[in-house]
C-alpha cells in the first residue's frame, strides 16, 4: 500500500516524539515540515533532507499530501484548520483541539462540512495500562464501577528548556494541557459521558504558572459513576504521584503509576492482585498505536478520538472553570448548549 503522505506542522517539543514515531512507521511518509521558527526549520532541513520545509502550511499546499499532524500550541489554529479543510487534508491535531470550546466546536463543524477526518492526539488512551484498566472494568470480575478517585500530583518545572513555554502564561494550564488527558481517559475507561461537575481551580502561592495549576473536581457521569479528581502541576515536592482507584460493586481496580502498576481485588481479598500489562515504552508505544489508528482510517477502519468525541472532554474542562467561578454545580448540558451554533 502507498504510505500516507503527512505534513508535520509545528516542530517544537511534542513534534520531537512524533517525528521519531512517524519515521519508524513505514506506512507514513513525511512530505513537508512547517514552523515559523527559523531554528526549527534548519533542524528539520538537516534531519529530513529533500523534504519541503516552510514557515507556514499555506506555503506547502502544492505538495501532494493526505494528512497534516498539528503540533502547534492549541491557540491560533484557525488558519491551519481552514487550510486543511480547503485542500481536503485530513487532520491529526494534538490535544487540546483549541483553546476554547467555541473554537473547537467550530473546527469540528468545519471539518465535517468539508468531509475531512479530524482526529485528536489523545495518546493516553493507547497506554497499555489504560487498555488493561478498561478491559478489567469491562470484564465484570469486580462488578460495576460506581465511584473513582483520580490523583495526579506533579511538580512540573515549566522553565525547563525541553518543555514548551506557553503554558507558563496561559489561563488554566493544568486543565487545558494536562487534565484534558485525564478527563478523556475517564470517559474512555468508564464508557460514560459526564453529566455535571462541582469544582475549584486555584494556584498555590509557589506556583510558577500565571493561570491556575490546581484542579479539584467532583464529576457525576450519566449512569451514576462519580469521580473525585485532583490534579496539580505545582505539587509541594518534585515528583509525580499518580493514583486512580475505581470502586465497584464487588471490588476495586487501582492504577498506581501513570504508565503501569495496575492491580485489583474482590471485596474480602487480603491483598490486591497485579494485572499483567504489555511491554510499553512511555510516549513512544502510545503514539505509535495512535498513529496506526490514524493510518487505518484511510484503509477503512472506524475513526477513534474524533474531534466530535473530544468536545465532550472539553465541555468537562469548561464546566470546571464555570463551577469554580460560580462556586456552584455546573451541568455539562449548559456548556454543550452554549457551544451550539446560534440560529
Ligand atoms: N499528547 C501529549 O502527550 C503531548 C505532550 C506535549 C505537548 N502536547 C501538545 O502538543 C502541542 C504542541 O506542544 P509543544 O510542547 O510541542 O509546544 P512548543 O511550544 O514546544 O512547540 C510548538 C511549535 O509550534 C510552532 N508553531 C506555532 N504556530 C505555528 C503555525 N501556525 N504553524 C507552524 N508551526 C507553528 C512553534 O514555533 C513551535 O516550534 C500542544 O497542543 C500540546 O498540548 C501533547
Amino acid at each position: 500500500m502507498t504510505p500516507l503522505r503527512l505534513i508535520v506542522v509545528g516542530l517544537g517539543a511534542r513534534a520531537r516524539t512524533w517525528l521519531s514515531v512517524v519515521r519508524a512507521n513505514p506506512d507514513v511518509q513525511i512530505v513537508a515540515l512547517c514552523d515559523p521558527d527559523a531554528r526549527a526549520r534548519d533542524r528539520a532541513a538537516h534531519d529530513f533532507p529533500g523534504v519541503a520545509v516552510a514557515a507556514d502550511l499555506s506555503e506547502v499546499t502544492g505538495v501532494a499530501a493526505d494528512a497534516a499532524l498539528l503540533c502547534t500550541p492549541p491557540g491560533g489554529r484557525d488558519a491551519l484548520i481552514e487550510t486543511c479543510c480547503a485542500h481536503g487534508i485530513a487532520i491529526l491535531a494534538e490535544k487540546p483541539l483549541a483553546d476554547s470550546v467555541a473554537s473547537a466546536s467550530k473546527f469540528v463543524d468545519m471539518a465535517e462540512s468539508a468531509g475531512v477526518p479530524l482526529i485528536v492526539g489523545l495518546n493516553f488512551r493507547y497506554l497499555g495500562v489504560t487498555q488493561a484498566l478498561r478491559k478489567a472494568l469491562d470484564g465484570g470480575d469486580y462488578g460495576s464501577p460506581e465511584f473513582g478517585r483520580f490523583l495526579y500530583e506533579r511538580w512540573r518545572d515549566g522553565r525547563q528548556p525541553r518543555l514548551n513555554k506557553y503554558p507558563l502564561t496561559m489561563p488554566h494550564p493544568m486543565l487545558w494541557e494536562q487534565s484534558i488527558h485525564h478527563f478523556d481517559i475517564m470517559r474512555y475507561v468508564y464508557r460514560a459521558e459526564p453529566a455535571y461537575v462541582q469544582a475549584q481551580t486555584f494556584n498555590p502561592s509557589w506556583s510558577m504558572y500565571e493561570g491556575d495549576a490546581n484542579v479539584s473536581a467532583l464529576f457525576g457521569f450519566h449512569g451514576g459513576i462519580r469521580v473525585n479528581y485532583q490534579g496539580t502541576w505545582a505539587a509541594g515536592i518534585d515528583r509525580l504521584d499518580f493514583d486512580w482507584r475505581t470502586d465497584c460493586t464487588g471490588g476495586i481496580v487501582v492504577q498506581r503509576e501513570m504508565f503501569g502498576n495496575l492491580a485489583a481485588g474482590r471485596r474480602h481479598d487480603a491483598e490486591l492482585t497485579p494485572i499483567p500489562l504489555p511491554e510499553h515504552e512511555p510516549w513512544i508505544s502510545d503514539a505509535t498505536d495512535l498513529l496506526a489508528m490514524f493510518v487505518a482510517i484511510f484503509r477503512g477502519a472506524a475513526p477513534e478520538c474524533t474531534g466530535r468525541d473530544h468536545l465532550q472532554s472539553l465541555y468537562m474542562l469548561e464546566a470546571c472553570i464555570r463551577a469554580s467561578a460560580r462556586r456552584a454545580t455546573v451541568e455539562i448540558e449548559e456548556v454543550r448548549a452554549d457551544a451550539m451554533p446560534k440560529a
